[in-house]
């Protein structure tokens, strides 16, 4: 049986294993007809990926009755918060060119990358203050602080379903799996309670 920290280590290389696949084809120039579009897509994939999968944590460790799947909930969301920056930078540097003028009139018209900033900005955040050191200093507050993914994820999948032109069905199957994901931790919240 594998010890739990070399299960860590495997989903550690695992996560890193698609960044890995991308820079390889992105040296080896092998990202298709559209290169910026594959890695645009690739990361922000990734991103809402690793999103849902910190999220679907909670209701599984009890639905499964693997209470030490808790462990790689802080792993999974700052993979997401990675693969969130990755998309970022891809559209800053290789779309805008790092060019100033056309980052903010991305940033203040389109609404679609409204959503996604907002969305980063809150994982950045939620990354930022998942140390063991930021979870003692903010106790309560903590809990209260990390609920803010549920609105990371809403805005991320806003963010999809405003930039998709005509197929809403991905985005809107997200959003059912975010409703069902939401539902359950009002439940067992509800159970806690009584
Ligand atoms: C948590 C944050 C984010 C997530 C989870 C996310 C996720 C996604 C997903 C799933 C796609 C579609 C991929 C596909 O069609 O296969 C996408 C596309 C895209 N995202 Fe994001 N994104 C995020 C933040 C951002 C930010 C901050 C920006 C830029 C400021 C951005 C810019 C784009 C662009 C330019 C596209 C491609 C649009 C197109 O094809 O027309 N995203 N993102």
């Amino acid at each position: 049986m594998l010890s739990l920290s070399r299960i860590k280590v495997l989903v550690f290389a695992l996560s890193l294993l698609p960044a890995m696949l991308l820079i390889q084809r992105f040296s080896n120039h092998d990202l298709g007809p559209n290169p910026l579009e594959e890695l645009t897509h690739t990361t922000g994939d990734w991103a809402l990926y690793f999103l849902f999968a910190s999220l679907s944590i909670t209701p599984f460790r009890r639905w499964l009755g693997m209470p030490d799947l808790i462990r790689f909930r802080r792993m999974l969301g700052l993979f997401s918060a990675f693969y969130a920056s990755l998309h970022f930078g891809v559209w800053a540097y290789f779309d805008k060119q790092l060019d100033p003028a056309e980052l903010i009139a991305d940033l203040t018209l389109r609404r679609f990358i409204i959503a996604g900033i907002f969305a980063l900005a809150i994982l950045v955040i939620l990354a930022a203050t998942s140390t063991n050191d930021a979870i003692r200093r903010l106790g309560k507050n903590w809990q209260r602080l990390h609920r803010l993914v549920y609105i990371a994820a809403a805005a991320a999948i806003l963010h999809y379903y405003w930039l998709v032109k005509a197929d809403t069905r991905l985005p809107l199957a997200f959003a059912a799996l975010l409703a069902l994901l939401l539902l359950a931790r009002l439940r067992s919240a509800k159970i806690r309670r009584s």
